[in-house]
């Protein structure tokens, strides 16, 4: 009898796979799968967003001409290698050799037997299962993208999974020790990347810059600079893309994106941050919320107002963002109902689906042309701030912006915000058009 026998079938994205129980609905962070498979729904858009980046990636060059040697370093399921596989055209799939990694073998099995259930449609791309310690693994050959999704923490795999990097390649790094990163367990975000986060409703993405900022300065380590393509956060996980390429001059200009965030800055502050090109040239006479300030900057680290280091640069790459439209996401990893489904799912089941893998991808092209921005604005941090009353809804702000001849995107973070390449005083402007002070 083969592990597959009594396996439930499930789709993901366009994607089949045989689990050993059926899904949960709205899992989260603690989910483990019964059985020895961790599959976690709730990263069902990671996943996909890993497929287009991948795509973008294959399609800009920026992985060599050759096969592209790729690894699910934390594959559990094995799911989001084989989404790689499957849901790439046939002429990108063909040049990919994925191999997953998982310390179970019992996971591996299972991934096994969901491709050989459900190979990809189009029969292209090499799955290759090893079993062992992600650490040591990645070492034995060089590879063009490395993903690490773990329990918690990536550092413990990040120096050996840099080490392995082609001369150019792409990790993708989740971590869901957000506790941490966003500040609220002070001691465990020292501990792992030495850096203090002021718990605000900015925290998350201050989270976010703590890891690009950690991850540049392993990767200086080894000779390699990061160049950020995309940074998410997605519910219980912070999740930042980035090209790694090997050059000592680019590592050697490292402090140049790291830095400070300090909240409710001096006007000394922002005028720092201005000469520093951190931030949007104003008047200076309203004061922003918060503003970035360079690592030179002789900054009290005890003060509470300031979260840091960080990355202080674009958490983004303009082209890869804006090849995230719905569009493209639907094309690429939209399932088709048809009434003979493999796997008996209706209409309703399938467009359910469709829908899941369209948000995933919510506000991120429309936010690629101002991901170097310097202001992303909370809405209801600026209503606070100004006084008046309630919020203003980004998409209205956004156009107000957009109108007045700056530019400006409704911003994929977690909170209701937007980003705007814009003087602070315009920001103010039209928010106090829409609200006026009560
Ligand atoms: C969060 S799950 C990965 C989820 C998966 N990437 C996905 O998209 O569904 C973490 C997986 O890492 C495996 N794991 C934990 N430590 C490991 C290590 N040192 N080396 C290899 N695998 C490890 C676990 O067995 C588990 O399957």
């Amino acid at each position: 009898m083969s592990i597959a026998d009594g396996g439930v079938p499930h789709r993901e994205g366009r994607t089949l796979m045989l689990l050993p129980n059926p899904p949960e609905d709205g899992q989260g962070p603690g989910t483990k799968a019964s059985g020895k498979v961790f599959y976690n729904p709730a990263m069902a858009g990671s996943r996909t967003r890993s497929v287009l980046l991948l795509r973008h990636a294959l399609d800009e060059g920026f992985l060599g001409e050759g096969t592209v040697y790729a690894l699910d370093g934390l594959t559990a399921s094995g799911l989001r290698a084989r989404r790689w596989l499957n849901e790439l055209p046939a002429e990108m799939s063909e040049r990919v050799s994925a191999t997953i990694v998982d310390l179970e073998e019992e996971a591996l099995r299972w991934a096994e037997a969901s491709h050989d259930e459900f190979p990809p449609s189009h029969g292209g791309g090499i799955l290759e299962p090893s079993k062992g310690d992600l650490r040591s693994v990645v070492l034995r050959s060089g590879r063009h993208w490395v993903d690490i999704d773990p329990y918690g923490s990536p550092m413990p795999f990040i120096d050996s999974a840099m080490q392995s990097m082609a001369r150019s390649g792409v990790m993708e790094v989740s971590a869901t020790d957000t506790a941490a990163l966003t500040g609220s367990s002070r001691t465990a975000l020292m501990r792992r990347y030495g850096a203090r986060v002021r718990t605000d409703s900015l925290a998350h993405d201050s989270g976010m810059r703590v890891m690009l900022a950690t991850f540049s300065r392993v990767a200086a380590r080894h000779d390699r600079a990061i160049v950020p393509l995309l940074s998410v956060w997605d519910s219980h996980h912070l999740r930042v893309s980035f090209r790694v390429l090997k050059s000592v001059s680019t590592a050697n200009e490292l402090e140049d994106s790291i830095g400070w965030r300090v909240h409710s800055p001096t006007k000394e502050e922002v005028s720092a941050s201005i000469d520093a090109g951190l931030h949007h040239n104003s008047s200076v006479v309203h004061l922003p919320m918060h503003c970035m300030l360079p690592l030179k900057f002789p900054i009290d680290r005890s003060d509470p107002r300031v979260s840091g280091p960080l990355w202080v640069g674009p958490m983004g790459d303009r082209d890869a963002m804006s090849s995230m439209t719905e569009e493209n996401a639907l094309e690429s990893s939209g399932p088709e109902f048809s009434v003979d489904d493999p796997i008996g799912w209706d209409e309703r089941r399938v467009e359910a689906e469709r829908r899941g893998v369209a948000r995933s991808v919510r506000h991120i092209s429309e936010e690629s042309d101002v991901i170097s921005s310097s202001h992303l604005v909370v809405v209801d941090d600026l209503a606070a701030w100004l006084g008046s009353g309630a919020p203003p809804s980004p998409r209205r702000i956004v156009d107000m912006l957009n109108e007045a001849g700056h530019s400006a995107g409704v911003s994929s973070y977690g909170r209701p915000s937007f980003r705007a390449n814009a003087p602070w005083e315009a920001i103010v402007e039209a928010a106090m058009s829409i609200q006026p002070p009560m």
